[in-house]
């Protein structure tokens, strides 16, 4: 008789089990888990006079992380987890670096810059966005402004470990000096490679103030028309940095870090049915799902809240909605929607 082999499945663990597994284990080591990625604060530096540097010690479960991509990073203030996106470096010794700016009023930002302790574990989801870069030839130029630089970081630290094959420009907007990140490790790379050039232009230095990104002067630029252009940053900065140079290149890619401050073109209220919890509320048209969710009291899961990271999808059964970002409207049913960045035009049923 013949024996027939099968891939033993792995085995399911019902949730009970993994709470229960990493309630004690937690307690002899706060990384140790099942399976939920985790990181440790193990060390943290000045970056600048308004940015820290965290340095994070993830457990095993923590990978699948490419240089220029970002992770959601769940922080709990207040007894509830509350996420927001940052872009790491992977260090030498396998540690995750996140650099983040303290922006006033800041929930997350503040919490992290100034009083997260050595030791606080924070959640870490899997690395996304479409910046990476290849090792092959290519002309880059990479367009940072404010915390936007820490996906260059990044990319920079990747290509910097064999010698360029092709030129990279690296511009790099802040107010102030004092605000720049990462000068000393930019400025050694320059000097090792011949191919790159940095360039940091700061908008309210009292002696020269240099021009914004819409009128910035790249006619010195190597084979501009060839190359292909990384922008990050707020928001504003993406799209004027687009308007300037998106008609000029081989490509431009973008992602902004903050939300634009859209118009209000659709007002009033709708009702919105949510399957799953069998709820019904009236929320704002104009303001995107999840804001206006998480206005009404409900939690749904979220991330990066700009459309990048799919944390917040969900079914939409019925209705019309409109994308915040294109303004595009979608009226077919049962249709995965992004929360963040869709507003209700009609009244919505979402399988939520
Ligand atoms: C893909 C992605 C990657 C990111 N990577 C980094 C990173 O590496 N380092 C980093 O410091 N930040 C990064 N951010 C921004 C970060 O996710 C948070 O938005 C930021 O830390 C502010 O969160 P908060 O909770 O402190 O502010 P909130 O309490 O959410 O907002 C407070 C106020 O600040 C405004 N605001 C929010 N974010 C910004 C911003 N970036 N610039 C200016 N105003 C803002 C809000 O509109 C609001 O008015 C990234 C964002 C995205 C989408
Ligand atoms: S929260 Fe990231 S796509 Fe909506």
């Amino acid at each position: 008789m013949s024996a027939v082999y099968r891939n033993a499945a792995p085995p399911a663990i019902p949730w009970f089990k993994e709470g229960f597994f990493d309630f004690w284990s937690t307690r002899v080591n706060s990384l140790w888990t099942l399976r939920r990625p985790l990181v440790r604060l193990v060390g943290r530096t000045s970056a600048s006079a308004d940015a820290v540097t965290l340095q994070l010690q993830p457990n095993r479960h923590v990978g699948g992380l490419l240089p220029g991509q970002h992770v959601n990073l769940g922080v709990e203030l207040d007894g509830r987890v509350t996420t927001r996106s940052y872009s790491p470096t992977v260090l030498d010794n396998g540690h995750l670096a996140i650099t983040v700016k303290a922006i006033p009023g800041g929930k997350v930002s503040q919490h992290l810059a100034r009083t997260a302790a050595i030791g606080d574990v924070f959640s870490v989801g899997p690395g996304f966005g479409d910046m990476t870069v290849a090792l092959s030839p290519q002309r880059l130029v990479l367009l940072a402004g404010g915390s936007g630089i820490t996906p260059m970081r990044s990319l920079l630290r990747q290509l910097d470990k064999q010698p360029l094959q092709a030129p990279v420009d690296l511009v790099y907007w802040a107010r102030r000096q004092e605000e720049l990140c990462f000068v000393d490790e930019l400025q050694a790379m320059a000097a090792r490679q011949p191919g790159f050039k940095l360039h940091t232009a700061l908008t309210r230095d009292a002696a020269t103030p240099a021009p914004r990104v819409d009128s910035f002067d790249f006619s010195g630029f190597d084979r501009l028309a060839g190359a292909r252009v990384l922008a990050c940053g707020p928001a504003g900065f993406v799209d004027a940095a687009k308007a300037r140079l998106g008609a000029h290149v081989a490509s431009f890619e973008g992602e902004a870090f903050s939300v634009p401050v859209l118009p209000e073109l659709e007002q009033g209220s709708v009702q919105v049915e949510l399957l799953r919890s069998g709820r019904s509320l009236s929320i704002a048209r104009g303001t995107s799902l999840l804001t206006a969710l998480e206005a009404a009291g409900i939690q749904p899961a979220s991330g990066c809240r700009m459309g990048l990271c799919n944390t917040c999808v969900c079914t939409k059964v019925s209705g019309i909605t409109r994308h915040t970002l294109t303004g595009d409207h979608a009226s077919e049913p049962s249709i995965p929607l992004k929360l963040c960045v869709n507003s209700a035009s009609t009244d919505l049923t979402l399988e939520l």
